[in-house]
């Protein structure tokens, strides 16, 4: 009886999907005759004019014919506010200040696809609201080095997580009709040289490492368009290099628009046959500070129209670009049911908190010294800079103008109305302007004899540190020079401790640091960049009022020298200054650790509960499989402490007796569940045999290969309940 009701529904639900289908299929005919008939009418220059831009941030419509401009505004974190015409100074208008979300490090330690969606979903009701019709983002380069200053803004060292993350994250901010752009293809793993180094990796570690959180970007989340990225790969610039072609466009059947970078174009040759569709940001003077003809000396512009009239390019390339960028518009300004967004709301507030809540990561709590109650007679020190720094200016291009931002302090405060609670700086960073950091205006040794008095007079110390979003630190353009923390932090740990017993230590970075210091802090909590909502979110873990479940989405090597890239010298990271080899290969994050036996300080996917979990009845439903079949991995949950929390149950799988190099185990599925206290819920996990393909370099195909593969089932990567063997038929 259930059976054949399950049938029927089944039916009804493909029937449903086919004349989804249809429909789709009929609009989409319907937009291409649209934008052939508009194809038809314009002229070389028109055409061409629409491949570079007008301003910092627009390009042009055709006037004549009502087809309107295309305006873009950086993300991944929020809407950035107004740039002004010509340069990169702020506009100076009043009505552009936005919700800053967390950064997308956090979102990727919430292992949480449905919250990736909310998030872009309310991001694009911004840029929507803003009136902008590409958000600059989301970033999904590997995090490859803990010294890439803009790790911060993408989603971690595992293909597998941030592919999840990215496609609920796309469509969320598509459906406001506002095109997500994917950034940046490709290879952009460090800042550090970034416009000229050129990248020499494996196809291997191209196809199964670095490409495809933007293959399911394109595929499965059906961005409408893509940024290419500064850096070269294998002698060509990546904006205007063959693999946007090949890879891109034709084994992905990518149909939008190939952005440039803000100046990442070089050459209209390139750029004009290797697929690049809108050049933005060139500096034709070199700096890109000329107003005079500025715009038409573009790669894509004159030069390219010079080029199209002698003949010398074929008109069927520049045709490709305008088709592409006609498609963009018809899914977004010139789309007839296009929502109109929404800015500031509460909703928007209450998924930044959500995010930020799930995604930061208690590391550490000896003695269970999180969390912390709010009583009469208690007295907390919050010491550090970080504490009341704004964490959503600086950075780069992902910097924010947010309508509020609720610090760290002021969070805390906000929460705790019996405890007392005091604060001072203890030390101080300095503040960038572009490349330079300007030195901090306070004395260092004076902040720190103030922070010893206040951490004598208290019961308790926060002390809230970490990276400061400025040149040098965690912030676009260069990479971290150290991987300790910087401004004396570590030392002021240590003395601090030799006066206070109980000091607990909020991480705000975007990436791992070095921890000499952890054996003198009780309690660790790794706090990210929360955007405007952090001080709350930070207060709803320190005082247990939320469970933490964030889970670490990159590795935490003990000291530089663990890490893949580095353990291979400078010609591995940051290379030559012409050249750089990734060296580990297909080695990356904690595939490396694993393999290699390098215990990490911290591991992928590691991250504590105030509760505690037990996963048993580790089981998969049968032990050989064919290759066009699903392996189903299921286990039961347990909460087996007082309180509610969530729980990631993680499945990896690596093969060990195999003809080429491989991982030990590699991510290939997770769930979320969230149990009660003394309850058990059971996790169901389905990972297709196709996603055990590894890439074959020698004939460009992904192959499964057959025999015994284990499946490691846990809560980490480095704590594995059960492992399960399985055959490959
Ligand atoms: C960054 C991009 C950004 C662009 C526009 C570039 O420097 O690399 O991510 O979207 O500037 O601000």
């Amino acid at each position: 009886m259930i059976k054949t009701q399950y049938k029927k529904i089944l039916l009804i639900l493909t029937l449903i999907t086919c004349l989804w289908n249809a429909l789709e299929a009929q609009n989409n005919d319907a937009m291409e005759e649209k934008i052939e008939n508009i194809l038809s009418q314009l002229t070389l220059e028109e055409k061409v004019a629409m491949c570079h831009a007008q301003s910092k941030f627009s390009t042009k419509g055709v006037e004549r014919l009502g087809i309107p401009e295309i305006w873009m505004s950086d993300g991944p974190h929020g809407v950035r506010a107004e740039i002004s015409w010509d340069d990169w100074a702020y506009a100076g208008w009043t009505n552009d200040s936005i919700t800053a979300f967390p950064a997308l490090t956090c979102l990727a330690s919430t292992f949480n696809p449905e919250l990736a969606k909310d998030y872009g979903f309310s991001v694009g009701e911004e840029a929507r609201y803003r009136k902008k019709d590409i958000l600059l983002g989301p970033g999904v380069n590997i995090y490859r080095t803990p010294m890439n200053g803009r790790n911060f803004e993408y989603m971690g060292e595992d293909p597998f997580l941030a592919s999840k993350l990215v496609v609920p994250y796309v469509q969320g901010v598509q459906k406001n009709g506002v095109a997500a752009c994917v950034k940046h293809f490709a290879l952009n793993n460090q800042e550090h040289w970034r416009d000229k180094i050129n990248v020499e990796v494996s196809d291997r570690a191209l196809h199964e490492i670095y490409l495809p959180a933007f293959k399911a970007a394109v595929i499965e989340g059906k961005t409408w368009a893509i940024m290419g990225a500064y850096n070269k790969f294998r002698g060509t610039y990546t904006t205007h290099n063959p693999i946007l072609h090949k890879i891109l466009k034709t084994d992905w059947a990518f149909d939008g628009v190939v952005v440039s970078d803000w100046s990442s174009a070089h050459s209209t040759k390139e750029a004009a046959l290797y697929g690049l569709d809108m050049e933005m940001g060139t500096g034709t003077d070199g700096l890109g500070t000329t107003t005079a003809n500025h715009y038409s000396n573009y790669y894509l512009a004159t030069p390219f129209l010079k080029m199209l009239k002698s003949g010398e390019i074929e008109e069927s390339l520049v045709d490709d670009k305008v088709r592409r960028i006609l498609r963009l518009m018809f899914r977004t300004t010139m789309s007839s049911n296009r929502p109109f967004g929404r800015m500031n709301n509460v909703e928007h507030h209450e998924v930044a908190r959500k995010v930020a809540t799930e995604g930061i990561v208690l590391l550490k709590n000896d003695n269970n010294f999180f969390p912390i109650q709010d009583k009469k007679g208690l007295t907390i020190a919050v010491i550090g800079e970080n504490a009341t720094r704004t964490m959503t200016a600086g950075g780069g291009s992902s910097e924010l103008k947010p309508k509020f931002e609720i610090s760290p302090l002021e969070g805390i405060k906000a929460r705790y109305k019996n405890a007392k609670i005091i604060h001072t700086m203890g030390f101080a960073s300095g503040r960038s302007v572009y490349d330079e950091v300007l030195p901090s205006p306070y004395d260092a040794d004076s902040l720190k004899v103030e922070a010893i008095e206040i951490a004598k007079k208290a019961d308790i110390v926060l002390f809230v540190g970490g990276l400061s979003k400025s040149h040098l630190q965690d912030c676009e353009g260069d990479d971290r020079q150290q991987y300790h923390l910087p401004f004396g932090q570590e030392e002021l740990l240590k003395e601090i401790k030799a006066v206070n017993k109980n000091l607990g230590m909020i991480l705000l970075t975007g990436n791992a640091v070095e921890m000499s210091w952890l054996d003198k802090v009780d309690g660790l909590i790794q706090g990210w960049y929360l955007g405007s909502m952090a001080g709350h979110a930070l207060a709803d873990v320190i005082s247990g009022d939320v469970n933490p479940s964030g889970k670490l989405p990159f590795s935490f090597p003990a000291k530089l020298e663990d890490n893949a890239a580095h353990s291979f010298g400078a010609l591995s990271y940051p290379g030559d200054g012409t050249n750089q080899y990734y060296k580990e290969d297909i080695l990356v994050g904690y595939r490396w650790h694993d393999t290699k036996k390098i215990k990490p300080l911290f591991a992928f996917g590691e991250g504590m509960s105030y509760t505690a979990f037990k996963l048993s009845d580790i089981q998969t439903d049968k032990n050989n499989y064919s290759q066009n079949e699903s392996i189903s991995v299921s286990c039961t949950v347990s909460n087996t402490g007082e309180k509610t929390g969530s729980e990631v149950v993680q499945v990896y799988i690596g093969k060990s007796k195999s003809k080429v190099k491989r991982a030990l185990k590699e991510l290939k599925g997770f769930q979320k569940l969230e149990v009660n206290s003394r309850e058990n819920v059971t996790a169901n996990i389905e990972i297709p045999v196709s996603a055990l393909a590894y890439y074959d370099d020698t004939t460009s195909n992904w192959i499964i290969e057959k025999g015994t593969y284990t499946i490691y089932v846990g809560n980490a990567s480095n704590n594995i309940s059960k492992s399960l063997k399985i055959t490959i038929k």
